[in-house]
């Protein structure tokens, strides 16, 4: 169970260069985080695992990348213009404001005062102009969600791959949420990235799609490292259900600041499809129409079991990237005391997460043998193509394991005097050490036997 706390994160992680506030050097931008050179490796590692499980390892589902800038109709259609926003209150004393569902024994965070408004909608979305007119009828959305530009490309997956249902589309992108308190670093942000899948199945299978790709993925977040004690699933109650959804499954997370949502799992039904094919002149709006039918787009599927066309319901995993970074630190974070009474802060990331998976380094960076050497095998283990090979170059081999240890770097080649036949054991010729992160042990091994070692370590440890 991790009892990491989130300064500690906080603290690495501007340390090591995960994740800085955005817009520091001007005082920064609430709610708004950036990653820097280790954050983007594991976010992009993250990513690309779940890309993999649903696109790569299924013939099930294809994968898109739609648009951020969102047209007003399709969110008008979605209902999210209507009801896509949280319970606001403010504090008559000092002008904070706050979510009213959010607020402890109905007194200000700020200032403590109980003199607060009374509860009204906020609307999360946040608009922008398009083109050089600045008004109310030339705007887009930010999305707020990925899922809308899955709901509205339906079509164009359908007639360009031509699935049969059950199938999925997985997409990953940037959302936007004007949230009116963002807290807990990376946890609540206006500014963040979901991995979507949108799973079109037959009505009246949707329940048994829904429990499946709740057990799915909670298998999937525990490859990624977290354990089950550490994981719990939560049915929403009636109450707390979206405008869209018949049922949700929560997977919540035991994060520094509590058990808190990582993913949901939702059965849409088909609202989603159903209000796209609606006609728009019900809403006041503009939509493309099939010049065919001389109506609406219908966002149909043929039926498995007649070929008549239906329109699907889905279920939709939706999981939030930069709560699978703070989830997957959290998990990784470990302070350990040492037998010679030292301590030292280790990152034990899965290697598949890791944002650096080797440093090579030479022992002695002012001899050009074995700097040469260590350059050799920093490009005999990059054409491994298993992710970022680091030529660690700062000397001072203690410091040098302590930093790897730090940001999860799973091995740590060393390039010696022995490798380069000028040690004392001339046997060991053409060898090289490395290190494991978890155990610390060091063996020796044959620079020839290197490549073949490292993409084995790997491959066993997905
Ligand atoms: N398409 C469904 C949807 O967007 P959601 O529960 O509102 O559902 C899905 O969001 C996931 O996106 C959440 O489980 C969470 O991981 C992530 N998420 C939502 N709002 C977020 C925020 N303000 N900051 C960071 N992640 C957020």
């Amino acid at each position: 169970m991790p009892a990491t706390s989130m300064d500690s994160l906080v603290n690495l992680c501007k340390r090591r260069g995960f994740i800085f506030q955005s817009s520091d050097i001007y005082g920064g931008l609430q709610g708004v985080y950036d990653y820097g050179p280790l954050g983007v490796e594991l976010k992009n590692n993250l990513k690309a695992a779940w890309w993999r499980a649903m696109v790569y390892e299924r013939d099930d589902i294809e994968g898109l990348d739609a648009a951020i800038l969102t047209h007003r109709s399709v969110l008008k259609h979605s209902g999210h213009e209507a009801t896509f926003s949280d319970p606001m209150v403010d504090c008559r004393k000092c002008k904070s404001r706050w979510r009213a569902d959010q607020i402890k024994d109905g007194k200000c965070e700020k200032c403590g005062s109980a003199d607060l408004t009374e509860p009204r909608p906020f609307n999360l979305m946040f608009k922008t102009s398009v083109g050089p007119v600045a008004d109310e009828d030339h705007f887009a959305y930010l999305r707020p969600e990925t899922a809308q530009g899955i709901f509205c490309n339906f079509k164009n997956v359908l007639d360009s791959t031509s699935p049969k249902l059950p199938f999925g589309i997985a997409q990953i992108g940037k959302a936007f949420r004007n949230e009116i308190t963002p807290k807990n670093f990376i946890f609540r942000v206006r500014e963040f990235e979901q991995m979507e899948l949108e799973f079109f199945v037959a009505p009246g299978t949707d329940d048994e799609w829904h429990a499946k790709w709740v057990e799915a993925r909670v298998a999937w977040w525990r490859a990624q490292g977290l354990e089950s004690g550490n994981l719990q699933q939560y049915p929403q109650k009636k109450e707390e259900l979206a405008h869209y959804a018949k049922a949700t499954v929560d997977i919540l997370y035991r994060f520094p600041h509590g058990m808190e949502e990582l993913e949901g799992v939702a059965n849409r039904t088909d609202f989603d499809l159903g209000s796209h094919s609606k006609d728009p002149q019900e809403l006041g709006l503009k939509a493309k129409v099939d010049e065919n039918k001389d109506s609406v787009v219908k966002l149909t599927a043929p039926d498995p079991a007649t070929q008549k066309p239906l329109v699907p319901f889905v279920i939709e995993p939706s999981a939030g990237v930069d709560r699978g970074v703070l989830a997957v630190l959290t998990e990784a974070y470990t302070e350990e005391k040492l037998e010679n009474g030292t301590e030292r802060i280790v990152l034990k990331l899965k290697p598949h997460l890791a944002p650096i998976k080797v440093a090579v380094i030479p022992l002695a960076r002012n001899k050009p043998e074995i700097v040469e050497k260590a350059r050799q095998v920093k490009d005999l283990l990059l054409k491994l193509g298993i992710g970022r090979i680091y030529y660690e170059n700062s000397g001072n081999i203690g410091k040098s394991y302590r930093r790897h240890d730090e940001v999860g770097t799973p091995l740590c080649v060393t390039v010696d005097f022995d490798t380069i036949g000028k040690g004392e054991k001339p046997e060991l010729a053409d060898t090289v050490t490395i290190r494991d992160r978890d155990t610390m042990k060091q063996v020796r091994i044959r620079v020839a036997g290197l490549a073949g070692h490292i993409a084995g370590y790997f491959s066993a440890a997905r």
